[in-house]
């Protein structure tokens, strides 16, 4: 392809994939399209950021002028979006914002896209990054395929999955070539300290309490956030317009157990008593609404396109502690400013 827009490349994913793909694709012109908000950072593309390769737009998805002028300005073959309010904590104190973005962003990027590629569709792809929240919520056995009803449960799982139907109804009634991955939960460098892992790898540094929702018996399936960008990578270049790709760590991980293991990990590397930051750990009021178990069967991304995850979880975890530890200055700039005033509204009646 000549030139790829990716949306969301200053957040955690994106990132990630902006890199791997500008360094990959070097004859491919990367245009990384971000309204830079709270989660979204420059800084995580430093290295990359004077390839001649790669250009920033600064463009927030909602603005369907800004993102049309942006399509016409760099005329790409591909669209990879990325783009999200990503956070359920978040969805659940202000929802209007994830319909703004999630929604009505994706359906303008669409429009745009519709708009110019109206002559010739041949050879164009728009790949919708997507997550396994959009189909509920798990007992205690069982897996989410491509074909599991959608059964979003909170305010950021059903714009997601609102997005998703839109993204279907534009290859259907537009034949826009569309192609979509549904994800499990990532780890890994970058990742903005309000999720789980970062958030607890920020506090046991600090030596603040490890708020673990309810019993911390909820289960996520963790990915490594490079095995996930190389997943979009070969879904976007390979995969079937039209079709959806689940991917997955087959890594299920209870809450609790992971905060242990993270505790662990980490007294080890800080040279602190074994044990200690375990002691911070304390159980808080559970989130709303809050799924029990995510689980991803990634069969097909597997059979059809030879996919599989690289790393094992406790080496993961590893790297990505040992990156937060040597990128101290990141983590501080990133928890300046407003984030001491979220974490006081989202945990200080916990
Ligand atoms: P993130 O919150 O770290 O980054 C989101 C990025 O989107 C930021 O750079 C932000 O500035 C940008 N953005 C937000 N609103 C925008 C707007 N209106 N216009 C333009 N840019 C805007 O998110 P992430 O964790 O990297 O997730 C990226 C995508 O992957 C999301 O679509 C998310 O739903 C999906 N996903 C995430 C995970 C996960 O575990 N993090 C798993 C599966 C799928
Ligand atoms: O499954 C994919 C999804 O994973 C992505 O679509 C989302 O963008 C991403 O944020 C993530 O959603 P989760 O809600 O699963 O991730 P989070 O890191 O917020 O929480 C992981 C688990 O840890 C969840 O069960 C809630 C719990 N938790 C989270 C935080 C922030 C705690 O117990 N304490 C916390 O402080």
């Amino acid at each position: 392809m000549n030139s790829i827009i990716i949306t969301g490349g200053a957040g955690f994913i994106g990132s990630h994939l902006v890199r791997r793909m500008v360094k990959k694709y070097p004859e491919t012109k990367i245009i990384n399209l971000d309204a830079l908000t709270y989660a979204g950072n420059l800084e995580n593309l430093r290295d990359i950021e004077n390839e001649s390769n790669y250009t920033f737009e600064k463009v927030d998805i909602c603005d369907f002028s800004a993102v049309i002028s942006a399509f016409k300005k760099h005329n790409p073959d591909g669209i990879i979006h990325l783009a999200a309010e990503s956070h359920v904590d978040r969805s659940i104190s202000n929802p209007i914002a994830f319909v703004n973005t999630n929604v009505v962003g994706t359906v303008n990027l669409l429009n745009a896209a519709r708009e110019l590629w109206k002559d010739n569709m041949d050879g164009k792809r728009f790949h919708h990054v997507s997550t396994d929240e959009v189909y509920g919520s798990l007992g205690d056995t069982g897996f989410f395929e491509e074909t599991t009803a959608y059964d979003p449960r909170s305010p950021y799982s059903a714009s997601k999955a609102s997005s998703d139907h839109f993204v279907n109804a534009y290859f259907h009634t537009f034949k826009v070539p569309v192609i979509m991955t549904n994800c499990s939960n990532n780890y890994g460098p970058y990742q903005f300290p309000e999720k789980l892992i970062p958030l607890m790898i920020n506090n046991i540094i600090q030596k603040k309490a490890l708020p673990v929702y309810g019993k911390g018996l909820n289960i996520r399936d963790w990915l490594y956030v490079e095995d996930h960008a190389a997943a979009i990578d070969l879904v976007f270049h390979k995969g079937k317009l039209g079709e959806s790709y689940n991917i997955g760590g087959k890594n299920e991980w209870k809450n609790i157990d992971l905060v242990r293991l993270l505790c662990q990990q980490m007294d080890e590397k800080l040279g602190r008593t074994k044990g200690e930051s375990e002691e911070l750990i304390t159980f808080v009021t559970d989130r709303a609404g809050h799924d029990l178990r995510y689980a991803i069967d990634s069969s097909k991304i597997e059979k059809e396109l030879n996919w599989f995850p690289s790393l094992q979880f406790e080496d993961g975890l590893s790297k990505t502690i040992d990156w937060y530890l040597e990128n101290k200055e990141w983590l501080q700039r990133v928890t300046s400013g407003e984030y001491a005033g979220y974490y006081d509204e989202m945990y200080k009646n916990r």
